[in-house]
């Protein structure tokens, strides 16, 4: 669609990680690259371990491990997912991006965008004229003037046909439908929002996608929102994240709550990590929004049994992902905007101090009477809906952590508590594991890449049954693939994926030592040769009798190489 790959290498070409980097933290020539002290997010350091070679666009830190071209820079630093990255850089460097084309008659975003623009300055306009309900509204709910710019909020008047002669000559009444700000009726087009306090809705990036009203009488729908279109699906939003995002990756987690004012309100008392889901359940896309930001969620729910179920099936889409989740419970009649107008932000910053973990909480919840007074078949029962919980969690260690704490707390041994576990998820696939790599591979593959003469050296000698750590193995089969001229063109090494895989950042940064390469070579083949030989001895002993010759002689090939290595190794 928008990630054509001729615009990423565009950009590519146009951008320079140090103008990028140095943006963030100062950076120092260190021989042909820089060096500078982390800017990532999440790691503090005294000693500069992040280099970055601007020439072949590319950063790693070694202190913490983290590397790779400049989309993955700012995917890192400012929390972005891949096209967010590609949008902001192509908009810098005034780089067309390639869109899909709207059907005919369909508004492409770009044009949604617009005119839900042009929408929300009119209404915010509105807001400030003198006399409006709104104002007067947001006055009597103490919420201070200075956020209502900055929070996109607005009055939609009471008429039915407020937009049509304000933007009439700019869009079509057919546009205004399509982008959700009017309603196509059986007498004709109409307003959708009149007489209500106007929310903007904008996505992650801060693009804004959608609006909601809410009414300021006793209107029998408190809120509406815009249409749903492809931009606006409630389930996919979460209400403040634009600005929430950045406060989150530094604090670890994003505070979960469900309104508009809360998120507002939470925001302006200081608490900055707080998102809204807009009255919907938690659903599986807030939990891939929220794992992409931080580390962990803190829900904040009603403290009565809707509220205790809304956190159990917010905890089946956040487990999973290997988030850790924290729980807050109001008072059934308060939310944060009312406990925060009525009693000071110290008040909500008390309740936060004092989360609980998930399960601290529902073991307290289903443990309630002592499990030594319950039956054993009531004990049982209650024991199985705290390991459905646990069998969520994707980290082994975790939850053998959990598992020990509830044998302890109930007396079942961990064993038995082990055998009702549910299979194992599947291992999140946001968290990457980093497999350590052993250094000869390392070093080895660092100087194949980089180095054409090496190349020339170990041609028809390097394949990639020489590398067993699994990065470094698929990188050694791609080069396997493209022969020993090609490894160097750097856009051959990553393929078709956008984003150069951390290892691969690592080996092209590593320093270039001109050490000799054919040790390292030897341990690494003859480590292929054993594992070989192995591999054909237990051939050997299932094949049919017909095979085994071939596989003999195989085994001597092996057995030979192995003794010339061995020679040369002492030679
Ligand atoms: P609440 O009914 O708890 O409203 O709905 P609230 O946020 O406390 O609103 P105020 O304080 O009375 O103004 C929580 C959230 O659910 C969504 C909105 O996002 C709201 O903020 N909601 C609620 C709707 O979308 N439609 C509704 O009719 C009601
Ligand atoms: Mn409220």
């Amino acid at each position: 669609m928008n990630d054509d790959r001729a615009t990423v290498e565009r950009i590519r070409a146009a951008a320079s990680i140090a103008e990028a980097v140095s943006s963030y933290t100062t950076i120092r020539p260190s021989g042909s690259k820089h060096s500078a002290l982390c800017p990532l997010p999440g790691h503090k350091e005294k000693t500069a371990s992040f280099t970055l070679d601007d020439h072949q666009g590319l950063f790693y830190c070694f202190g913490c491990g983290r590397g790779g071209d400049i989309f993955k820079f700012y995917m890192l630093m400012e929390n972005w997912t891949f096209p967010e990255a590609l949008e902001f850089l192509a908009r810098k460097h005034g780089i067309p991006i390639v869109r899909r084309e709207p059907r005919p008659g369909e508004l492409g975003r770009g044009a949604v965008e617009q005119i839900l623009d042009a929408v929300l300055a009119l209404y915010r306009k509105h807001l400030d004229a003198p006399g409006n309900p709104a104002a007067a509204y947001l006055q009597k709910r103490a919420l201070a003037r200075d956020l209502w710019a900055p929070w996109g909020l607005g009055y939609a008047p009471a008429g039915f046909d407020t937009l049509k002669r304000a933007l009439g000559a700019k869009f079509s009444e057919s546009d205004l439908v399509q982008a959700g700000v009017m309603v196509k009726g059986e007498k004709g087009t109409y307003d959708r929002f009149r007489d209500r306090l106007m929310f903007a809705i904008r996505d992650a990036t801060g693009r804004l996608v959608g609006m909601a009203g809410r009414a300021l009488g006793d209107d029998h729908a408190k809120y509406i929102n815009t249409a749903e279109t492809a931009a606006f699906k409630k389930g996919d939003l979460l209400y403040g994240l634009d600005r929430a995002r950045k406060p989150a990756a530094e604090t670890g987690y994003l505070l979960i709550v469900e309104g508009y004012f809360d998120c507002i309100r939470l925001h302006a008392a200081g608490f900055e990590t707080a998102v809204a889901t807009m009255g919907t359940a938690l659903s599986p896309a807030h939990g891939r929004l929220i794992k992409r930001s931080a580390r962990g969620a803190v829900l904040c729910f009603d403290g009565d049994a809707a509220g205790q179920n809304a956190a159990r099936s917010a905890l089946k889409h956040l487990l999973p992902l290997g988030l850790e989740v924290g729980l807050v419970f109001l008072d059934p009649s308060d939310d944060p905007d009312s406990l925060i107008a009525r009693e000071g932000a110290e008040a909500f910053g008390g309740l936060l101090e004092g989360r609980r973990d998930f399960f601290d909480y529902f073991y307290g919840v289903e443990f309630s009477t002592p499990p030594s007074r319950l039956s054993p078949v009531e004990k049982s029962r209650r024991a199985h809906i705290l390991m459905e919980m646990l069998s969520l969690i994707p980290d082994p260690v975790l939850q053998a952590t959990y598992v020990a704490r509830l044998s302890e707390g109930t007396g079942i041994p961990e064993a038995a508590l082990c055998r009702i576990m549910k299979a194992p998820p599947p291992p999140a696939t946001e968290t990457a594991v980093r497999a350590e790599c052993p250094d000869a591979e390392k070093f080895f593959l660092s100087r194949y890449l980089k180095d054409n003469s090496v190349r020339q050296a170990f041609h028809g000698r390097f394949h990639s049954g020489l590398f067993e750590a699994e990065p470094l193995h698929s990188l050694a089969q791609d080069l396997e693939k493209l022969g020993v001229d090609k490894a160097c063109d750097f856009s051959h090494i990553i393929g078709n994926s956008h984003e150069i895989p951390e290892h691969a950042a690592e080996l092209l940064l590593l320093p270039d030592e001109e050490f000799d390469l054919e040790p390292y070579w030897r341990v690494l083949q003859l480590r292929f040769l054993r594992k070989e030989s192995a591999r054909i001895q237990q051939q050997i002993a299932q094949a049919p009798p017909e095979e085994v010759p071939v596989l003999l002689r195989r085994k001597s090939e092996l057995l030979r190489a192995m003794r010339d290595l061995q020679r040369g190794d002492k030679g």
